[in-house]
């Protein structure tokens, strides 16, 4: 497994009923059940040649507690924790809102607009872990939600980074965060984008709060 799939198992609690919804090979499913940290697994994908490679993966042995499930989405699948990860974050907002029974325990990783993700997650959820982790090249934000009752409220930051990120920050995050000060630095050497502009100055923000200028 990669550092990415560890984290993401790291981050999977124990649980009765787990869905690896967009599994693909299947790796964090498995893992959870060989490490009994799920009881049972819903192997989930759109794709069934994707599936398929979850179902060639998965030992024999755990034939009895893995179902796979060739749909888009959870649709009326139950689970009391879902891992939704590789795949974009509008993708992922998608994936929630259709589903019928929304799982209590999300451990989710967007590809792309982990923002909106956040967004999302304050109707229903309460964000419990929200970091980042790298293998060296890409940057991976990794969400973990509860259910709650209440609406959160997140500041821009908190928005933008992640609170986790902020508060307990880790080499990753700040090596990612002077990465992106240098990438939108050289565009606005280029030209002049108010965009590009304000994304600047959030991360500028962010690294004074984590004290990561390099
Ligand atoms: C890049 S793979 C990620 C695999 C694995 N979750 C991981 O993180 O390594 C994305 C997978 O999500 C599946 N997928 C995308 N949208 C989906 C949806 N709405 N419902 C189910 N599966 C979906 C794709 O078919 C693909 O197999």
């Amino acid at each position: 497994m990669s550092k990415r799939l560890d984290k993401l198992l790291a981050l999977v609690g124990k649980c009765e009923v787990l869905a690896d919804v967009g599994c693909d090979h299947g790796y964090v499913g498995i893992e959870a059940l060989r490490t009994g940290k799920a009881r049972r697994v819903l192997f989930v994908d759109v794709s069934g040649l994707s599936l398929d490679k979850a179902r060639a993966n998965c030992p024999q042995e755990f034939a009895d507690r893995a179902r796979f499930v060739c749909r888009d989405g959870l649709g009326d699948l139950k689970a009391d924790c879902a891992v939704i990860a590789g795949m974009g974050g509008l993708e992922i907002i998608s994936i929630l809102d259709r589903a019928q029974f929304p799982p209590p325990y999300l451990v989710l990783q967007p590809n792309r607009n982990p923002r909106e993700v956040r967004d999302r997650l304050c109707e229903g959820y309460d964000i419990t872990y929200d970091g980042m982790t790298s293998d060296g090249k890409i940057f991976y934000n990794m969400i973990v939600a509860e259910r709650s009752d209440k609406t959160s409220d997140l500041s821009l930051l908190e928005r933008e980074f992640g609170k986790t990120n902020l508060y307990c920050p880790t080499e990753d995050f700040r090596l990612y965060l002077n990465k992106e000060r240098a990438k939108l630095t050289k565009i606005l050497s280029g030209c002049s984008d108010p965009k590009v502009s304000d994304r600047l100055a959030l991360v500028e923000r962010a690294l004074s709060a984590v004290g990561g200028q390099q």
